[in-house]
């Protein structure tokens, strides 16, 4: 195990019926808040109202920012910084899944920051500093109500990257199931696919001697695996929604991934290809992951074996590592497909002609990737894998 300072501020609140929480959270940072929140699907449930009937009971001055896409843009955090400096805004409140709140994150943090937010996302500076903000989270997938990254879409640039800084923690999240049943099935796929993906790129490390880790790496996802089917018949179950919700958390909070550095790299190929083709993130990576697997099967085979065996139920006897870890891979691939998520590019209607260009976005920066370094032939070899 290596060394590890484990630091998470976020206060946690879970369960039905905690948006009450909002009374006593709100006023601890101002009364002028300025609520974000994406396409209007808070609106059709109901939740918009419930927010705002909380604040207005709060005699907070309310600002809104809608709007916010999927993979949500700079130009849309550009419009939301704005209006925190013209308003002198206390406290952002971020209302839906993943996209609302790392969109969120860079308002916080452009507001107290004098150039171009998009500099802090391609790293030109660093955020140093953001306004306080809290988050009701709607869709679990991205774990992004209690970490410090965002990931940011600039479309004149087709770029999408991810950035992060201590400084924009969410004060506290909301986080109750009920809020998730009107998740419709795809993107209650989408993110299943995504926190699994989660946990994989954490088990996908060199370090010697994470036995904790493993365990709590292979708990989750056999935890999701278990769930994920019942959820999928039924929708708005409450026990199912609760124990994803939790697993969408825990998987990139920081709790499983202490004493060694996980992979990446998946994450990043993914990104290039949202960033070309607008796909849904848990959509790309379910095609990608089980083809970066096989791509980098051979740096520790072992390792694909354990996974193989505690958690795909592969057995091992008789088999080299390769057959097993194989075997394990197959399995996921056809986990992901029995719930249907997507296995190809083409599934998006992405083919060999869009290949080059996104291998180039993901190697901007040059090789990636902490358990196996990739450059733009392997990034490229993966890509046609999954064509
Ligand atoms: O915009 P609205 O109308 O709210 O609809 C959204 C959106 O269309 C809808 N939705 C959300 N909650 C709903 C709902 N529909 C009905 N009922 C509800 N309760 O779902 C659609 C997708 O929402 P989005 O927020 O985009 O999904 P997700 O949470 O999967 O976020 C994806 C984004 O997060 C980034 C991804 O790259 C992508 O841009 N990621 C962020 C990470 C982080 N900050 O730590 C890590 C991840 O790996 C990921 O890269
Ligand atoms: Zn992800």
């Amino acid at each position: 195990m290596d060394q590890f300072t484990f630091w998470n501020p976020t206060k946690l609140i879970f369960g039905k019926g905690e948006l009450q929480q909002l009374k006593t959270e709100v006023p601890q940072y101002g009364k002028r808040v300025l609520v974000v929140y994406g396409g209007g699907s808070i609106k059709r449930n109901g939740l918009y109202d419930q927010v705002m009937n909380l604040l207005n009971e709060l005699e907070c001055s309310v600002f809104e920012l809608s709007g916010v896409e999927p993979n949500p843009r700079i130009s849309t955090v550009r419009k939301g910084v704005e209006i925190c400096k013209q308003e002198n805004i206390d406290l952002l409140l971020a209302v839906g899944g993943g996209s609302v709140i790392d969109c969120t994150k860079l308002i916080a943090a452009g507001a107290k920051y004098e150039g171009d937010a998009w500099d802090l996302v391609i790293k030109k500076a660093f955020a140093q500093d953001a306004l306080p903000f809290g988050t009701v989270l709607t869709l679990a997938a991205t774990g992004s109500e209690m970490n410090a990254g965002s990931v940011i879409t600039n479309w004149e640039t087709n770029e999408k990257y991810g950035w992060g800084s201590p400084a924009v923690f969410p004060k506290f999240s909301i986080l109750d199931p009920v809020h998730t049943y009107s998740v419709p099935k795809d993107q209650t796929i989408y993110g299943i696919v995504d926190m699994m993906s989660h946990v994989l790129e954490h088990y996908f490390h060199l370090t010697e001697h994470t036995e904790f880790q493993d365990r709590m790496c292979e708990s989750l996802l056999l935890t999701v695996m278990e769930t994920a089917p019942k959820l999928l018949q039924d929708l708005s179950n409450y026990e199912h929604r609760a124990t994803i919700l939790y697993c969408g958390t825990m998987a990139l909070n920081g709790m499983l991934s202490m004493g060694y550095r996980g992979d990446w790299a998946t994450h990043n190929i993914e990104h290039a290809v949202s960033a070309v083709h607008d796909i849904p993130h848990g959509g790309g990576l379910a095609i990608l992951f089980p083809n970066w697997m096989k791509h980098n099967l051979h740096v520790k085979p072992e390792r694909f074996k354990k996974l193989a065996v505690r958690v795909f139920g592969v057995d091992p006897e008789g088999k080299s590592d390769e057959e097993a870890a194989l075997e394990g891979i197959g399995k996921l691939r056809d986990f992901w497909n029995s719930i249907g998520a997507p296995a190809t590019l083409a599934d998006y209607n992405i083919d060999e002609s869009s290949i080059e260009v996104m291998a180039d976005k993901a190697v901007i920066n040059g090789e990636f990737g902490n358990f196996a370094k990739l450059n733009k032939e392997d990034v490229m070899a993966i890509y046609r894998a999954s064509l």
